[in-house]
């Protein structure tokens, strides 16, 4: 009755319903062969750690105008750089931010390392963060997840297990599905599919790549996960 999720379901989802956003690829030139630029994957996705996709836009492009590579941010006074900050608040990630820039202009020639393994000795770069900048800059087949694809991943799945418990399953239901061919399109097209169709209240089910497969949707039950521990 519940077939499988299918990566390819959700690309083609993402191909005709990607947010546009200042630090991504579109997907059509993606397919053209345009490459991300992994200085503006991370920088996006370390002011994107704790604040919203509508409050780091302008930050974004006001940093890249600033500083449009890593070896210019590397260059930048730590004061410069923490005033441009301002306003985005938990502000050792600013100064993660710089040391990190330094440590990849000083000890990797401005490129960033190219694995999750290279990315997570970085200052600043937790798992996660290295599993997105590896999806999504350099194509990897990491598994990245975030609070929007935990989320997506319950209610398909239905699954009765509360967070925070439920994590380790979460993590394997998503490496699962996760594809070979375009990791980084499947990682971002997850995250907008819980930012968008599939959100925590009133998720619109009926224009959802992933009706088909969705245990809760079929139940109605949608709204009510991901179950949540009581504290
Ligand atoms: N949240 C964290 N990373 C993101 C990304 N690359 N796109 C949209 N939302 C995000």
């Amino acid at each position: 009755r519940f077939p499988a999720p299918e990566a390819q379901t959700l690309l083609d989802w993402y191909d005709r319903h990607a947010r546009a956003l200042p630090w991504r690829v579109p997907p059509e030139a993606r397919q053209r062969g345009v490459v991300p630029d992994p200085y503006r994957v991370w920088l996006s996705e370390i002011m994107l750690q704790q604040t919203t996709v509508a409050a780091v836009k302008a930050y974004f492009e006001a940093f890249t105008q600033k500083w449009p590579d890593v070896n210019a941010l590397a260059a930048a006074d730590e004061a410069d750089v923490m005033k441009a900050w301002a306003g985005l608040g938990y502000y050792s990630r600013a100064r993660n931010l710089k040391a990190c820039a330094d440590t990849v202009a000083r000890d990797h020639a401005g490129k960033f390392p190219d694995t999750e393994e290279g990315l997570v000795a970085l200052p600043g770069i937790g798992p996660y963060t290295a599993a997105a900048i590896a999806a999504i800059a350099f194509d990897r087949p990491a598994t990245v997840v975030d609070g929007n694809v935990e989320r997506v991943i319950s209610r398909i799945h239905a699954l009765e297990t509360p967070l925070p418990q439920a994590k380790p399953d979460i993590r394997a239901l998503t490496a699962a599905i996760t594809p070979e061919t375009r990791p980084g399109d499947f990682a971002q097209a997850m995250m907008d599919l819980g930012a968008t169709l599939c959100s925590p209240k009133r998720p619109a089910c009926s224009l959802c790549p992933w009706q088909a497969p969705c245990r809760a949707q079929a139940a109605g039950t949608s709204e009510t996960f991901p179950r949540k521990a009581p504290k």
